[in-house]
């Protein structure tokens, strides 16, 4: 008797939840665990003509943040069960691509989802991977045309025109997912990307993972040439964040949107690699690892160059002292007329005799003097 009455009050204010929340998370809770049907629609009830919310409707052109991805070369809104509770038992989800001039969807997989593209206007090149061991597919698709990407497939769309595109995808998962290819290769452990790519050096691979630019990127630089683009800087936000599994040593740690947390388990062979590079580094063993000093290609080229400009200095120094000394020391044979003329101007005391007359100096002495008479 008592347990029901607790029950039904539970779900009546489950129930009164339900209807007031406006967290997007406990509703897709309720959703989730809604005994059918007609029970999420019932959950679904809060249309507001006022606020704009209509529970079966997503609207692309101002959609929630958390289904917004923007880079420099466009921007994607995915409609999926995070952003939009209503996908929740339904399969499917819907990605809508705006890709500026040169704009390019970077290679990715999902890892739920077939998707089914449709393009809307203009032209767009799309190429895929579905398989090791199958061939490299790749169609420019015109509007009104739609290509399929098998799950699992990386690929890729590239806008290589100077003229927006638009494209709607359906995918047969509310929640796809994606998994960008250069990120997710680069988010794995330093060494292991290093010998995946044939030993490129682990500062290689630490400083090609801070130049991965966001999804939409830029495509080609070809196009961005036809088209007049200046790519600038592109942002690099979409980087795996740093874990201890995954951790760069702490020598060579770069982009501060890493883990400040990260310690090196990685240091073996980095360290080594570090100290042929940079002559010495600190001990990375040394759990050093919460203040990284933040260590890149660029960088050590910059000690480098910097370097040399100071050995260069020193000899011109060295040259320098070693040619006034031996000015002095062979004072007695310059030109009277030359006496004293040093190429650089010296203040040393035992040349100040040597002075020769200076006409101007001289007038404007006695010009002080009159001034002060
Ligand atoms: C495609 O549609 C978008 C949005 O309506 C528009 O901005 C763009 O200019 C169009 N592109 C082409 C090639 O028609
Ligand atoms: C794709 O096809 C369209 C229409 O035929 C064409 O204008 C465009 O140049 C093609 N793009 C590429 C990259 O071949
Ligand atoms: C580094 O090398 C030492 C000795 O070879 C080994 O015991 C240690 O586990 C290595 N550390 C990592 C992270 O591989
Ligand atoms: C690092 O260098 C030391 C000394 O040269 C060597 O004993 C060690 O095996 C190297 N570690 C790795 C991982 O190559």
């Amino acid at each position: 008797m008592f347990s029901s009455l607790l029950l039904s009050i539970t779900l009546v204010a489950s129930a009164v939840t339900a209807q007031t929340t406006t967290d997007v998370n406990s509703l897709i809770a309720e959703l989730i665990t809604a005994p059918d049907h007609s029970s999420r629609v019932g959950d679904l009830s809060q249309d507001s003509e006022a606020r704009r919310v209509y529970l079966f409707v997503f609207d692309f052109a101002n959609p929630p943040a958390a289904g917004v991805t923007t880079g420099a070369g466009g921007h994607l809104v995915l409609a999926s069960v995070a952003d939009f509770p209503a996908l929740v038992g339904n399969g499917i989800a819907i990605a809508a691509g705006f890709l500026g001039p040169c704009g390019m969807n970077t290679p990715h997989t999902h890892p739920r989802a077939t998707e089914f593209l449709y393009l809307v206007n203009g032209s767009l090149t799309n190429g895929m991977i579905t398989e090791t061991g199958s061939r490299f597919i790749i169609n420019n698709i015109t509007m009104d045309q739609a290509m399929l990407l098998p799950q699992g497939s990386i690929h890729f769309q590239f806008n290589d025109n100077c003229d927006p595109v638009h494209f709607v995808s359906a995918l047969n998962s509310e929640d796809p997912g994606v998994l960008l290819a250069a990120q997710g290769l680069f988010g794995l452990p330093p060494a292991i990307v290093a010998a995946s790519l044939g030993q490129i050096g682990v500062e290689e691979v630490a400083g090609l993972a801070t130049i991965i630019p966001d999804d939409i990127a830029f495509g080609s630089a070809e196009c961005l040439a036809r088209c007049g683009i200046n790519p600038g800087q592109q942002p690099t936000n979409e980087q795996v964040p740093r874990v201890s599994g995954n951790a760069l040593p702490s020598a060579i740690m770069t982009a501060s949107t890493w883990s400040p947390s990260a310690t090196t388990s990685y240091t073996n062979q980095s360290s080594n690699q570090s100290r042929s590079i940079l002559g010495a580094v600190a001990d990375s063993s040394s759990g050093s690892s919460n203040t990284p000093s933040r260590m890149q290609p660029i960088e050590i080229a910059l000690i480098a160059v910097v370097g040399v400009m100071g050995a260069g200095y020193i000899v011109i120094a060295a040259v320098f002292f070693w040619r006034r000394s031996h000015q002095k020391h062979n004072r007695s044979y310059v030109r009277p007329g030359m006496k004293g003329r040093a190429l650089v101007p010296s203040f040393d005391t035992d040349v100040s005799d040597d002075k020769p007359y200076d006409p101007a100096a001289a007038s404007e002495q006695s010009l002080y003097s009159h001034a002060h008479a």
